[in-house]
């Protein structure tokens, strides 16, 4: 267990806290992968999803999502997640969590608290970057890191996405819960698809004209001791810190810490909202606060789950472990069945990047892809790159056959070579 709360920590935090422009850790830099690998399509070993979707009131069909064009890089494997919606199940760990923040919030604020959890996924550009203030160059914006259905519609990164409407509506104290897609690397704590809850509450002068301080500081306060109270309500007694962060959207910024199995585990972003951003929904003298947390993250260490992709199987003795309302159940994990490892070499060429290969491998693997982890790097006399992955299969559900994962990594080294213009080694 110790073991897993570390693997937590050491996943990558939000792209959003950083302030790196342009150059993504891949030397990438954004809209360069206009001409990405993924223009031509894979078969996809994964269910094909219903051909018509209702979601948040829109009807979406495939051709609306899937479009071999230059400007799409969304694969079949992202449209079969969209309208699962798992944080809506009030018997799955996302859902259960949900209904225990929302409930939090209702007992404490006298049901205040507006709750959406149907907004569509598919936004503009404007929606997920500009609205926010995340800067034209940002990394985020990138083909490498976000799913674009055209060069002004992407699948949401984060639920932030959805502030600067809600504001404008004249919401003032409203969550919003939502699934979240964000092109990744593969392990346990990491998946294409997430899920998240945005917070924000608005204050006028009348709130902090009394208390002798001014609107920032007074908001800030606010937020930590609702947060705080928050991860009490969720973990208990714990211990808990602040760190000061950075976000395109608030100022200041903070994030929390809870220590949790002997390890420190950042649980959720949060911070004064940037006075541009009420602005412009028309509100110059209000003050708000905003948080951002990744429930999956949460659900992971509060029920048990060691590896994300858990949240997305129907075997029954994952599903039917969860009750709704029941927080403190932890997960028993069914028999662990036998991984396998699969080593790739090749020379990489500029346009390479982890996530690029990351898309084959699920294209092709789906589920049964566990892990893509470099374990060598180097580069030769004539300044040529070399990178090996080994790749881990494993099922969650059953044992794979020899040459079921030899096929697998046939088809992974075939589209590599053919879609990534790699060499293989
Ligand atoms: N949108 C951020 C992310 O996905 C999380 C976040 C941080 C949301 C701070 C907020 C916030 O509303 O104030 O990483």
């Amino acid at each position: 267990m110790a073991a897993f709360a570390h693997h937590i920590l050491l996943s990558k935090p939000s792209f959003f806290f950083t302030k790196t422009l342009a150059k993504s850790n891949h030397g990438f830099t954004a809209f360069v992968s206009v001409s990405s690998p993924f223009i031509r399509r894979h078969k996809s070993t994964q269910p094909i999803a219903a051909s018509l979707l209702e979601l948040g009131g829109v009807q979406i069909s495939k051709q609306d999502v899937v479009k071999d064009e230059p400007t799409n890089n969304v694969p079949d494997l992202i449209f079969t997640k969209l309208g699962l919606q798992l944080h809506r199940r009030d018997n799955h760990p996302l859902g259960i969590l949900k209904n225990a923040i929302h409930k939090y919030f209702d007992s404490n604020y006298n049901s205040q608290f507006l709750k959406f959890d149907d907004l569509c996924p598919i936004v503009t550009t404007k929606q997920n970057f500009d609205d926010v203030l995340v800067p034209a160059d940002h990394v985020s914006r990138s083909y490498n890191d976000t799913y674009y259905i055209d060069a002004e519609t992407v699948l949401r990164c984060h639920t932030s996405a959805h502030q600067a409407e809600l504001l404008r509506k004249g919401y003032t104290n409203f969550l919003v819960t939502g699934d979240v897609y964000r092109r990744d690397s593969i392990d346990s704590t990491h998946y294409p698809v997430f899920h998240q809850m945005e917070g924000v509450r608005v204050f006028s002068p009348n709130d902090w004209n009394d208390s002798g301080k001014d609107g920032t500081s007074y908001a800030a306060d606010d937020l930590k001791a609702c947060l705080e109270g928050l991860a009490r309500h969720l973990f208990g007694a714990v211990e808990m810190r602040w760190v000061d962060t950075y976000f395109p959207f608030t100022n200041p910024s903070f994030e929390l810490e809870i220590y949790f199995q002997e390890k420190w585990l950042e649980v959720l972003g949060c911070g004064v909202m940037e006075q541009e951003i009420l602005k412009r929904g028309g509100k110059t003298d209000n003050v708000a606060w905003a948080f951002g947390l990744g429930l999956e993250r949460l659900a992971m260490v509060l029920f048990d789950i060691p590896d994300i992709r858990l949240f997305w199987s129907t075997d029954k003795r994952f599903t039917s472990q969860f009750t709704k309302g029941q927080l403190g159940i932890k997960f028993k994990p069914f028999s662990k069945y036998p991984p396998c490892y699969k080593d790739m070499s090749f020379w990489i060429n500029d346009s390479f990047t982890e996530n690029n290969l990351c898309e084959i491998v699920r294209g092709v693997a789906g589920d049964l892809a566990e892990e893509v982890v470099l374990i060598d790097n180097f580069t030769n006399k004539k300044g040529m790159t070399s990178h090996c992955y080994r790749i881990t299969y494993r099922s969650m559900e059953r044992s794979l056959t020899d040459e079921e994962i030899n096929e697998l990594q046939w088809n992974v080294r075939d589209q590599v070579q053919s879609q990534m213009n790699v060499e293989l080694r």
